[in-house]
């Protein structure tokens, strides 16, 4: 036999992938490693490294505010800073137990921070593009300070087909929450923010 250990926590997810395609947990990374990312995505803010998100992909890029408003980062692993780096070290190891486990054939990721300022929205849509249907995990941690008010909005809600119809799932960005939806399923929004709303988002992808 190998030297494989259960992961309760990824075999919960799983389960939650399986029988309802999304999965929210709320003890991914320790609270120390998000507040390190949290200061590292501010201070890239503040250094002006964010660009204004585009929807579509690379070969047709368009920025619509009238879509999306945040502000994104897209990190490269090989440029981490040791908090970027802790938290590709767990990716990178879910990664594996996903591929070992139930043959995900997850090959790539791609991961930014993002930023939305007061007012800003992403209206409904999927994460997969028109001319490539490769993400097929959408993760999100969110890297919000104190616990995030009902009243700052920014809720991630996300719609879910039913037999007897369409069923809102509403999920606070709070501190910490991790969130995994299958992206090519999952139509989803993030409703317009009040307070300054931060993230870390990114996909798994099959060739
Ligand atoms: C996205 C997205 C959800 C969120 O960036 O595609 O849907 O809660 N993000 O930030
Ligand atoms: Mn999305």
């Amino acid at each position: 036999m190998s030297d494989f250990q259960l992961n309760p926590l990824y075999e919960q997810i799983i389960d939650d992938l399986l029988n309802q395609q999304f999965s929210i947990a709320d003890h991914f990374f320790s609270d120390d490693e998000v507040m390190a990312l949290r200061e590292s995505l501010r201070h890239k803010y503040e250094e002006d490294q964010f660009k204004k998100s585009a929807i579509g992909n690379q070969t047709n890029e368009q920025i619509v505010t009238a879509v999306r408003g945040d502000f994104i980062f897209w990190l490269n692993e090989a440029e981490s800073n040791p908090a970027e780096k802790a938290y590709f070290d767990k990716i990178n190891d879910f990664i594996e137990y996903l591929n070992r486990t139930c043959f995900m054939g997850i090959r790539d990721k791609e991961f930014h921070y993002a930023y939305y300022p007061e007012g800003t929205f992403y209206k409904r849509h999927l994460d997969t593009f028109q001319n490539d249907d490769r993400r097929k995990l959408s993760i999100v941690c969110y890297l919000n300070d104190q616990d995030w008010q009902p009243e700052y909005g920014g809720e991630l809600a996300i719609y879910i087909n039913k037999e007897d119809g369409e069923v809102t799932e509403t999920i606070y960005p709070v501190k910490g929450r991790v969130v995994i939806f299958e992206s090519q399923v999952l139509e989803h929004e993030v409703k317009p923010v009040k307070q300054p709303r931060l993230s870390i988002t990114g996909w798994l992808r099959t060739r």
